[in-house]
């Protein structure tokens, strides 16, 4: 059971939800997710219960449709929402277009990227035990290189920099780099930090881990760290004890840290002694994608990213453009997502059906091409035939 905000939000008959579809398998896994997600709240709650959609524009649909990749009534809208899903969005690899995601998480101030990591029994996993991995990872999202603060090789900008180090700060950088920058502050990294304890201690989890590589980069990455442990000696005295002291309040969370090289070998060797991870934005963005690999891949990674205000769940992946319009997407990520949005507004019957029918599917051996090419003996579905095996699941448990 999983609140991601405080206080539950049962009085809510009718959930707002506005929904960004997204671009390449964007259309697909929508098509074969929203119609689950509605009908495990109509099996859960009768008519009592329903989500209201309402679709915002952004990316190439928006483009096509209003001439511009993200337009201004989508921001303002979001602006004021507590809850809305979102497909993935393209970004154009070293074109100068700035990311439609990061732009979104830097406008509504989306600052904690939250991705729970665990098993599906009998999906096939590239480690031995994936049934160790049960991780939720806060990773975030608004700082870091990742912010996007950086000039081109030879540009003017560049140039100015450069040579604004080399005659004010004495440090040589090649006059022939592209540069870019490393923001991260007490207040982004601690907030996130927080989000995190907070998290583990009303889940009853065990411990939290700062995951830095604060012993290369000292004043980001490794204030990162100190400003984790300052946070939890000022806002959590007794309910967060430190690694290897042995007087451990009953109920209290381990903060620990790792740096990030070592901590990519631990969730391998010794997954089952990680648990929520805070991270900066670019370890974060790595691991999740590399644990979500340890658990049978990206087509089973569910997320969201959170403001004060709203929580934006989307899938980890993004827009698959090999097998777009193919009808070979998994939605399972979506579906998942959607799962923890219902989690979220206080509606576990219905999420936990949505486990409970994609545990079955996967048992059924029925699954798409991402997790049926390593199956033995697995049936292919496309997407909407994943979407109609689910919904079908959903009636048996
Ligand atoms: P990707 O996640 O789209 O694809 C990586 C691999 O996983 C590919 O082999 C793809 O076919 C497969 N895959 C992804 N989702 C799948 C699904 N649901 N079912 C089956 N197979 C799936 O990552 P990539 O190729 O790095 O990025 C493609 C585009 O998506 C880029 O423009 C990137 O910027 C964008 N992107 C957007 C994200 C978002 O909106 N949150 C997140 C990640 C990437």
């Amino acid at each position: 059971m999983v609140k991601y905000l405080t206080g539950m939000r049962d009085e809510f008959m009718e959930q707002q939800v506005y929904f960004i579809e997204g671009d390449g398998i964007g259309k697909e896994v929508w098509a074969a997710a929203r119609p689950v997600l509605d009908q495990s709240i109509k099996l859960a709650y009768g008519q009592s219960k329903k989500l209201v959609w309402t679709e915002l524009l952004a990316g190439k649909k928006a483009f096509a449709e209003v001439g511009t990749y993200l337009p201004q009534a989508t921001i303002d809208t979001l602006a004021q929402a507590e809850v809305a899903m979102k497909g993935p969005l393209e970004t154009p690899v070293g074109t100068g277009f700035r990311s439609l995601n990061v732009t979104l998480r830097q406008t509504l101030d989306l600052f904690a990227c939250i991705r729970p990591i665990r098993y599906f029994p009998g999906v096939v996993s590239p480690v031995k035990h994936p049934e160790r991995i049960d991780m939720v990872i806060f990773r975030e999202n608004t700082e870091d290189v990742y912010a996007g603060i950086e000039w081109q090789a030879q540009s003017k900008e560049a140039q100015k920099l450069i040579a604004f180090l080399r005659d004010e700060l004495g440090v040589q950088v090649d006059p022939t780099s592209g540069i870019g920058l490393k923001p991260m502050t007490e207040r982004g990294s601690k907030r996130l930090i927080r989000k995190a304890i907070q998290f583990a201690l009303a889940q009853g989890r065990k411990s939290v881990t700062l995951a830095h590589k604060g012993n290369i980069m000292k004043f980001t990455e490794g204030a990162f760290r100190n400003w984790g442990y300052e946070l939890a000696a000022e806002e959590f005295a007794g309910k967060v004890t430190l690694e290897n002291v042995p007087s451990c309040p009953p109920g209290a969370v381990e903060l620990k840290d790792r740096i990030a090289d070592a901590l990519f070998q631990e969730v391998l060797i010794r997954p089952e002694c990680y648990d929520v991870i805070a991270t900066p934005n670019l370890n974060g963005d790595y691991l999740s994608d590399a644990l979500a690999a340890q658990v049978g891949g990206l087509g089973l990674a569910p997320g969201v990213n959170m403001s004060e205000k709203l929580a934006f769940f989307e899938p980890t992946h993004g827009t698959a453009p090999a097998i777009e319009g193919k009808d070979l997407a998994n939605p399972g990520s979506l579906i998942l997502s959607g799962a923890l949005l219902l989690d979220h507004l206080g509606w576990h019957e219905a999420a936990t059906k949505i486990r409970q029918a994609l545990e079955l599917c996967i048992t059924m051996k029925k699954v798409t091409i991402d997790l049926a090419s390593q199956m033995e003996g697995a049936q292919q579905l496309s997407c909407s035939g994943f979407g109609e095996l689910m919904l079908s699941n959903l009636e048996k448990v």
